[in-house]
């Protein structure tokens, strides 16, 4: 890899100044069905891999559950009116698989499709796009028990899904993403077992990935077959790796965590091919068996977007000789083959998560896409941060959300001065939700939702963001 430079210091975000985005920026906000819906077991829905994680104790904060989240299922006409309010052009949601497809291999339950036929014509109703996510992390139960997604099967029930849906709501849904990064779907669901459905083992977690790849492309070809004029991506996570220091041990501690944390989707996706250096490292953790001929051609099938999310940069260091790596090793660990890695901490701002706040990052990260991947238009499908929220006479004022919103659209627009074709932003999150491991102690909305009575209350980064949709930009400050 070509490691990024050295972040670029604030001021080329052109603090202070009044900036205008292209005509047409499409502006958006984003969900996924489990972090919002509740009506767990309503309308024919049945388990996801989340539902039974979720439910085991000691896997989530509090024992928290996506049981009832926002009861978005039941407020979904009062949550698009909100949107609108706000003047979303875009909506991005994730349709829940085993709501529309019990058990992930029966017939469409058309009681759970109707659901998303209701939220997509209540969206068009309000002039806004409808932006689909397959995948947001919710496999259905029966085909975590018939293997999950390290085994190659699940790829082509993925495939029968997307069909499904797309026969559905195609007619009315042109926006369509297949897979919400597939590195937490694998690293964290089968390396480090964090996510569901928790599993922990290295080998697995390189087949899951290579497995939701290959789902992402059979995917890709069966909504292409369907729906020929919709624009279809996918959606990585995305995270600049700098090296701690400049001695070639960090750049290579960076160039492996940069392989799998980017590279390894990035490059079979938009270059058809797995680079050397990463199945090299990840040499004692399999062999790559599962990849079978024909795989990365399907895997690489053309686009017509990438969505992009970030949140943070990660820097790393070299392993300290000497020093008994389970001493600062995090196993199970979600970076096979690379456990041994150092995580370094700056000391930078954080935000609830201690997620370094890293603005330029996002500049990096826009370029680096379209300079060594691709022309297609580029998204961004997340961006957001966590910070401790309260309802005070009735108002919520979250200044350091806001300005870490205004830092980040600072940067977009940054990139795309340097050339980017970046289309469209969605805030992470419309509103407070279930935020996986973290349960609802972590807040992400716009929105702050009260979870004993379901209000909804706009927070003042929601009011802000409205007047940069109004404006197609950011005031001067
Ligand atoms: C992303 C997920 C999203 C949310 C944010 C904070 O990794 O796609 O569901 O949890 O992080």
């Amino acid at each position: 890899m070509s490691n990024p430079p050295s972040p670029p210091a604030v001021g080329v975000l052109d603090q202070g100044a009044a900036l205008t985005f292209p005509p047409g920026f499409l502006w958006g906000a984003a969900t996924a069905a489990y972090q919002i819906e509740g009506a767990a077991t309503e309308g024919g829905r049945t388990p996801s891999i989340w539902d039974t994680f979720s439910h085991t104790e000691g896997r989530t904060m509090a024992g928290h559950t996506g049981d009832v989240a926002c009861d978005h299922y039941h407020r979904m006409p009062d949550d698009v009116r909100l949107m609108a309010d706000l003047g979303l052009k875009s909506y991005r949601f994730s349709v829940s698989w085993p709501r529309v497809q019990p058990g992930g291999t029966r017939a469409v339950n058309q009681e759970g499709m109707d659901f998303y036929r209701r939220l997509v014509d209540e969206l068009l109703g309000h002039g806004i796009e409808p932006w689909l996510t397959l995948y947001h992390w919710d496999l259905p139960q029966p085909l975590e028990d018939a293997g999950g997604w390290p085994a190659r099967d699940t790829a082509a029930r993925f495939a029968d899904y997307a069909q499904l849906v797309a026969d559905s709501l195609g007619d009315r849904v042109k926006y369509f993403t297949t897979l919400n990064e597939p590195w937490c779907s694998a690293f964290l669901g089968y390396g480090s077992g964090v996510h569901a459905p928790g599993r922990s083992d290295g080998a697995d977690a390189v087949r899951a990935g290579h497995h939701l790849m290959l789902g992402h492309g059979l995917a890709v070809q069966a909504l292409r077959a369907a729906r020929p004029e919709a624009q279809l991506g996918i959606t990585v996570n995305l995270y600049p790796v700098t090296p701690a220091t400049d001695s070639p041990e960090d750049a290579d501690a960076a160039r492996r965590i940069d392989g799998l944390a980017n590279r390894f989707f990035l490059d079979p996706v938009l270059r058809g091919a797995y680079p050397a250096d990463l199945t090299a490292d990840l040499r004692k953790v399999t062999d790559f068996g599962h990849v079978r001929d024909g795989d990365l051609a399907v895997i690489s099938t053309p686009l017509d977007l990438v969505g992009v999310n970030y949140y943070s940069r990660h820097v790393v260091a070299a392993p300290i000789e000497g020093v008994e790596r389970e001493a600062y090793w995090r196993a199970p660990s979600c970076w096979p083959g690379s456990e041994d890695v150092r995580f370094v901490t700056r000391g930078v701002p954080v935000t609830d998560m201690d997620w370094e706040i890293d603005a330029p990052g996002l500049v990096e990260t826009l370029e680096r896409v379209h300079r060594d991947y691709t022309d297609l238009p580029l998204y961004v499908t997340e961006n957001g941060s966590a910070f401790v929220d309260a309802v005070v006479d009735g108002r919520v004022d979250d200044p350091d959300r806001l300005a870490y919103f205004d830092a980040h659209l600072r940067a977009a627009h940054a990139a795309i001065s340097a050339g980017v074709p970046l289309k469209g932003y969605f805030a992470w999150s419309l509103m407070d939700n279930f935020e996986w491991a973290w349960g609802y102690t972590k807040r992400f909305g716009m929105v702050y939702v009260d979870y004993d009575s379901q209000v909804r209350v706009p927070k003042s980064s929601a009011g802000w963001y409205a007047d940069v949709i109004r404006r197609n930009g950011l005031a001067a400050q």
